[in-house]
């Protein structure tokens, strides 16, 4: 089968790790993964967990070469609203030259772009590698890692690496390659409010009951002053500051512009916290975002109620500096001292994960950006990740590894949206990249 039908297999695959229906299809992706790689010659194993299976492949190991661990996950986002998608989620079809499926780049993808490049390098040397390859593939990414955490305790001797590469980051643009050397963190919450055992008539009792919307609503305004800064306390404490190269490149890095930022998004300006770029306040500034809200009568027409509950749901993206823990602390603190009289709240904490930034001139680091200038013609630029992957942060720990982000996740990729897609010629730059990536980390003596 070439690569892309291959590819398309992989996507067929409903591996929607939020949805309980959809476990199975969930372990028949990871196992299909697992004859891939055995296929290879890997030792591959498709472990069980009490939610979705970790695969773990590693080829023959040869001595005296660096051992390269590349994560990737093969879990994808839930495809709601399914009505806005222009071909099935999981039945991959080939439009204006990418591939449209739910998972395309984030990350099936991309994994499969490294292990087909693992392939090729097999083949070209006659079975062997430059370096000894673990690939660690999870099913568990889109809903918090939980089983890889453990796993990976539980597993760090089988595990260990020289160095982590992972493509599940953005890219700046097709002809930009882009080298993340940071990703921000995570700290989510659901905020519930309640007031009268029951919706009451707002006639009837309207003006003597606090109203639930009415007090979520006067929290949320609570949550930023007027300068778009958090306004709970201690927030910021520890926050590391954005040092001058980095605000010299970020000022370059193509599409990034408040301009250009505006347009990509689709609206009339963007609104950054005071003093920063909208580049600097995704890449490195922690915010604070309402994900949904709810509450009260959302059906046709009028009815007149007092409701019962509203809730909230939220998160905040955290830099180098701040404590996941400490912040939700801060956060649940703060919803009690604003929450006006005649309700009571209840605050319930999400997954959470610390930022996590390397050094992009490491030695990996370099070998990283020269092999993203050969695949694709230019030197890459330098960013951090305004998106979370958690886990890297928890592989840092417990393995002693850095992360080689190479990521090429484009920004109209729509992950996570309806008609998510994967441009076919980065995929097969993909493939040639892993192989370029490989060759150099294999030059380094450990
Ligand atoms: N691949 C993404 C991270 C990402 C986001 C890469 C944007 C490039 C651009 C990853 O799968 C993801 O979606 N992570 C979640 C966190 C997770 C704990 C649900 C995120 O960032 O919201
Ligand atoms: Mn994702």
């Amino acid at each position: 089968m070439n690569r892309l039908d291959q590819l398309a297999t992989l996507l067929r695959f409903p591996s929607i790790s939020a949805q309980k229906e959809h476990a199975r299809d969930v372990s028949d992706c990871a196992d299909w993964l697992v004859d891939k790689l055995s296929g290879m010659g890997f030792e591959a194993v498709a472990h069980k967990t009490h939610r979705h299976p970790v695969v773990v492949g590693r080829s023959p190991r040869e001595e005296g070469r660096p051992t390269v661990l590349i994560y990737g996950h093969y879990d994808v986002q839930p495809v709601d609203p399914v009505e806005l998608w222009e071909s099935d989620p999981f039945e991959p079809e080939v439009r204006d030259g990418k591939i449209y499926a739910r998972g395309a780049t984030d990350n099936k993808g991309q994994l499969f772009a490294h292990i087909l490049g693992v392939e090729e390098l097999q083949r070209q040397n006659g079975g062997h590698l430059p370096v000894n390859v673990i690939f660690l593939l999870e099913g568990e990414e889109e809903v918090g890692s939980g089983s890889l955490s453990l796993f990976l305790k539980e597993h760090r001797d089988e595990l260990a690496c020289d160095v982590i590469v992972v493509s599940d980051t953005g890219m700046a643009a097709p002809d930009t390659p882009t080298f993340s050397y940071g990703l921000r963190g995570l700290a989510g919450a659901e905020i519930i409010v309640k007031g009268p055992s029951a919706d009451l008539h707002s006639g009837v009792f309207g003006g003597a009951v606090a109203n639930p919307v009415t007090a979520l609503a006067e929290i949320i305004a609570s949550f930023h002053d007027s300068e778009g800064r958090v306004a709970v306390r201690g927030f910021y404490d520890g926050v590391e500051s954005i040092a001058t190269w980095e605000r010299s490149m970020w000022a370059t890095v193509p599409g990034m512009s408040n301009e250009e930022l505006a347009k990509l998004t689709g609206v009339d300006t963007v609104v950054t916290e005071a003093g920063f770029t909208g580049a600097e306040c995704i890449y490195a500034r922690p915010t604070l975002e309402l994900n949904g809200i709810g509450g009260g009568y959302q059906g046709e027409g009028s009815k007149t109620i007092i409701p019962s509950r509203a809730f909230a749901k939220i998160s905040c993206r955290l830099v180098p500096g701040q404590d996941p823990e400490r912040i939700e602390s801060l956060l649940e603190e703060h919803v009690k001292t604003h929450t006006p009289r005649g309700v009571s709240v209840e605050f319930k904490r999400e997954h959470s994960g610390r930022a996590y930034v390397c050094d992009p001139n490491s030695e990996f680091g370099l070998a990283a950006q020269q092999a993203l200038e050969e695949a694709f013609g230019r030197k890459p630029v330098l960013v951090r990740e305004g998106g979370s992957i958690p886990i890297i942060e928890e592989m840092k720990n417990v393995l002693g590894a850095d992360a080689l982000m190479l990521g090429m996740c484009l920004p109209d990729a729509r992950i996570h949206s309806p008609n998510e897609n994967f441009s076919v010629e980065l995929f097969t730059k993909g493939i040639e990249m892993s192989q370029i990536l490989l060759r150099r980390l294999g030059q380094i003596k450990r």
